[in-house]
């Protein structure tokens, strides 16, 4: 068996584990004690993900054949880098490859430089004064972005979220200096995640994410609350060829990105003209892997291994079943979450939801700490339950019946998924195609 270590330990990493177990050997490394990790790893080292000595100690302890990087803080710091020096294969990006997701001001020069399609009208600044004047001296609405990593929350849309002088007033304090100001783009946000390697891009099916923290898209940005994916590659509110274009975009990309290895994200916002990039993620997303690898029939260690190998990666296919996940985050998550609280995961519930449900109901832990005496909170989302079923509706009554795991002290987002609010997606696209 391919010994595989997996440097994360939230969500997104265990539903990597669980795609992996089954063929493999697999270990984790992470900062928290992952339950769900721990409970399918043949071993588990508790460090820095960003930390690239331990990572490459760990992996040479273990004798990793191949290594997958969950968050985009380790390919920052170059793990990627680090385990390929050590003769470790990586399937993440090298830390200059993960610029696209790294740096901002790169990212969008980097697709003006190369005509990617759907590349919206932008301004880099490397001077919060000098971007906040910008902001004050337009009309037009824009999203105002640092350019550096801010874990999805450092964005602020105006005619959305503030007014422009909030916004300029939000680029002077918050202490960046290196700024994006961009077209503000209007439709319906999904994502297109993608492996990579040698210049071959597997586009997977697309998903929604739900960014902000409450019900009705209303609060803060968040890390994510929850996704959704339908039976095949589109989302209801797409046409084949939007999700077609949205692969063009990750094409065009990789033509001119060919050192790229690992997973490509691309964050689209359907506007009335088509896709346009909202942002590029050189990782799985979280949720969103949450929602695609489940329904992968493709082994994905056959995608790591393809990638190490030289072979040209294989083309993955996927069950035929749409997929809902919702989280439970700590109280107070994003802007005053409540760290170090105990909490409980009853894990009867979730497969009581399955078997009411006429579907699957999978439960990955995320950012909780499994000690001695219990289970506890940290600043980030705690768990997922995600309902896979033949259409929406259904899955999305598995999940919601799984979340009854959730003990006191976590929050969820409800509508996630509902019919609802799919129906309110549809019409909004409806509307502005119109
Ligand atoms: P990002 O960190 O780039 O993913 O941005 C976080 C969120 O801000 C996105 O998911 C969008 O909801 C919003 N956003 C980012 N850029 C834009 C834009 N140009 N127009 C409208 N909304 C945006
Ligand atoms: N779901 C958004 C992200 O992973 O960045």
């Amino acid at each position: 068996m391919e010994t595989v270590l997996v440097i994360g330990g939230g969500g997104r990493e265990h539903a990597i584990v669980r795609a992996l177990a089954d063929d493999a050997e697999v270990y984790a490394l992470s900062s928290n004690r992952n339950p769900g990790i721990d409970a399918l790893a043949a071993g588990m080292e508790i460090a820095d993900g960003t930390d690239t000595d331990a990572v490459v100690d760990y992996a040479e302890e273990i004798g990793a054949d191949a290594a997958v990087v969950g968050p985009e803080s380790a390919l920052a710091a170059g793990v990627a880098d680090a385990l390929d020096d050590a003769g470790v294969f990586t399937f993440g990006p090298t830390a200059e490859a993960a610029r696209i997701e790294t740096d901002k001001a790169y990212q969008r020069e980097f697709m003006a430089e190369n005509d990617i399609p759907g590349t919206p009208g932008f301004e880099t600044f490397d001077a919060a004064d000098a971007a906040a004047d910008y902001v004050e001296s337009i009309d037009d609405d824009v999203a105002v972005k640092p350019a550096g990593l801010t874990g999805g929350k450092g964005v602020r849309v105006t005619g959305d979220q503030v007014s422009h002088a909030e916004a300029a007033a939000y680029v002077r304090e918050s202490g960046h200096d290196e700024w994006v100001i961009e077209e503000r783009l209007v439709g319906e946000e999904f994502t297109v995640q993608a492996f990579v390697a040698d210049g071959v891009v597997r586009p997977t099916p697309a998903v929604q994410d739900h960014k902000r923290a409450y019900e009705g898209d209303e609060g803060p940005n968040t890390g994510g609350m929850g996704s959704y994916s339908d039976a095949g590659p589109t989302l209801p509110f797409m046409t084949e060829a939007d999700y077609l274009a949205a692969v063009d975009v990750l094409d065009a990309t990789v033509e001119a990105l060919p050192a790229y290895t690992g997973v490509l994200y691309g964050q689209f916002m359907l506007t009335a003209e088509g896709p346009k990039v909202v942002e590029f993620n050189a990782r799985f997303g979280d949720p969103e892997a949450m929602n695609v690898l489940p329904v992968m029939e493709t082994p994905l260690l056959d995608v790591v291994t393809a990638a190490r190998d030289g072979d040209t990666l294989p083309e993955p296919t996927f069950e035929n079943r749409a997929t809902v996940c919702k989280y439970a985050v700590p109280a107070g998550y994003p802007t005053d979450p409540e760290s170090g609280a105990e909490i409980e995961v009853d894990e009867s519930t979730v497969a009581a939801a399955a078997e009411a449900g006429g579907g699957d109901a999978l439960l990955f832990y995320a950012s909780v700490d499994a000690r001695e005496d219990g289970l506890f909170t940290t600043t980030s989302r705690s768990f997922a339950v995600v309902g896979v079923a033949a259409d929406i509706p259904t899955a999305e009554a598995i999940a919601a019946d799984a979340l009854d795991a959730a003990g006191d002290g976590l929050r969820v987002r409800e509508d996630v998924g509902t019919e609802e609010l799919v129906q309110s997606r549809v019409a909004h696209m409806a509307s502005l195609r119109d």
